[in-house]
């Protein structure tokens, strides 16, 4: 039994696979920064992970580039929380190779992501089918204790532990240390501009930093049911509705929901509402990106600063994991 850290090393990542929306920041992005206070917080940028689905290095560096200026706009505090990208601690990746020295296939081939792959006709590629591989290699190089992720990603810390069990049984000691899921209690899901899951591989975004104008567009487009006007509407069965309430006070979410049951209020009404209500909502936090955007060299300067302290502690565990297996290094 593994005694309880005092001061515990939260981790988590995110991919930079394109424009972060609000199902990422109420899903993970929000619970990062709240979490930045309880721990040694490490928040990295998955961009190895990002490789398995993205093929275009100009767009994989610009994302990278703006998943940081988003988080640091939104609340990161680099004097709180280790903040780099994943390529910067190599690592990584090679830990990722001694761990699948140790990895059935039959583990992989359990995968929910790839199954996933499969299932939708496209052919997945070993980078996804190894995919929980790297994962682990990214939580357990830091002796990382805590892990907070949305419900998506259980499967995959379930596997980082068990990794971390089989090396320490394979090597006969304490050499991994094993996880606690931490399982972010968000909101529930965050539905698409067309009622699907939001998510940037349906094309279905709110992205939190869209132009004013793009945002418009894509709000008025949400889909809706055709009840006209005048009639009443049930507030519980509209997208629509279910997105105002991410960024409602609970006074503002009851009197909107009295006009959809009063009728006479349309979808276009609600539209503009959840308009105002999420431009006001990032409105500090748009201001702030706008300046750190102005200084790109100060968000590189962050996330090399984040790189050198996750490499000293990646370091000082893969040490004895390179003695343990028998690695021999000449530099
Ligand atoms: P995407 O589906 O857009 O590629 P990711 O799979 O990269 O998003 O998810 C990154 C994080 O954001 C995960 O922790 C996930 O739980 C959370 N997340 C993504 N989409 C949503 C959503 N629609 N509602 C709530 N959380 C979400
Ligand atoms: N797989 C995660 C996702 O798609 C991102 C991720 C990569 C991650 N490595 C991680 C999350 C390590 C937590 C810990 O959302």
């Amino acid at each position: 039994m593994q005694q309880k850290p005092t001061n515990p090393i939260i981790l988590s990542g995110i991919q930079p696979s394109g424009k972060l929306h609000i199902g990422n920041y109420f899903g993970a992005i929000r619970q990062h920064i709240e979490m930045q206070d309880k721990g040694r917080a490490f928040y990295f940028i998955a961009n190895y992970h990002s490789l398995t689905s993205l093929k275009d290095g100009k767009a994989l560096r610009q994302f990278t580039y703006e998943v940081a200026l988003d988080y640091l706009a939104l609340g990161l505090d680099p004097d709180k929380a280790t903040f780099f990208a994943q390529s910067d601690v190599p690592q990584v990746t090679e830990l990722a190779w001694i761990l699948s020295t140790l990895t059935p296939v039959s583990l992989m081939e359990k995968g929910v992501s790839y199954k996933d792959k499969i299932a939708t006709g496209l052919s997945p590629n070993i980078g996804l089918f190894t995919y929980p591989i790297l994962q682990a290699a990214d939580i357990l190089i830091y002796h990382s204790d805590i892990v907070p992720v949305g419900e998506d990603q259980k499967q995959n810390i379930e596997i980082c532990r068990d990794l971390a069990g089989k090396f320490n049984r394979a090597y006969e000691g304490d050499f991994l240390v094993e996880p606690e899921e931490y399982i972010v209690k968000s909101v529930a899901t965050v539905p698409g501009t067309d009622g699907q899951k939001m998510s940037k591989s349906y094309d279905n975004t709110l992205a939190i930093f869209d132009q004013p104008k793009a945002l418009k567009k894509k709000i008025m487009s949400i889909q809706t049911d055709s009840i006209p006007l005048e009639k009443p509407k049930d507030p519980s069965k509209d997208n629509v509705f279910a997105l105002i309430s991410l960024f409602a006070s609970q006074d503002q979410k009851q009197k909107i929901a009295q006009k959809y049951l009063a009728g006479g209020y349309g979808y276009g009404h609600a539209k503009k509402e959840l308009l105002t209500l999420m431009s006001d909502y990032f409105a500090e936090a748009t201001e702030r990106r706008r300046e750190l955007n102005q200084h790109p060299e100060r968000v590189y300067e962050v996330l090399q600063e984040g790189a050198k302290k996750a490499r000293i502690q990646a370091e000082r565990v893969m040490q004895p994991i390179r003695e343990v297996v028998g690695l021999h290094r000449s530099f």
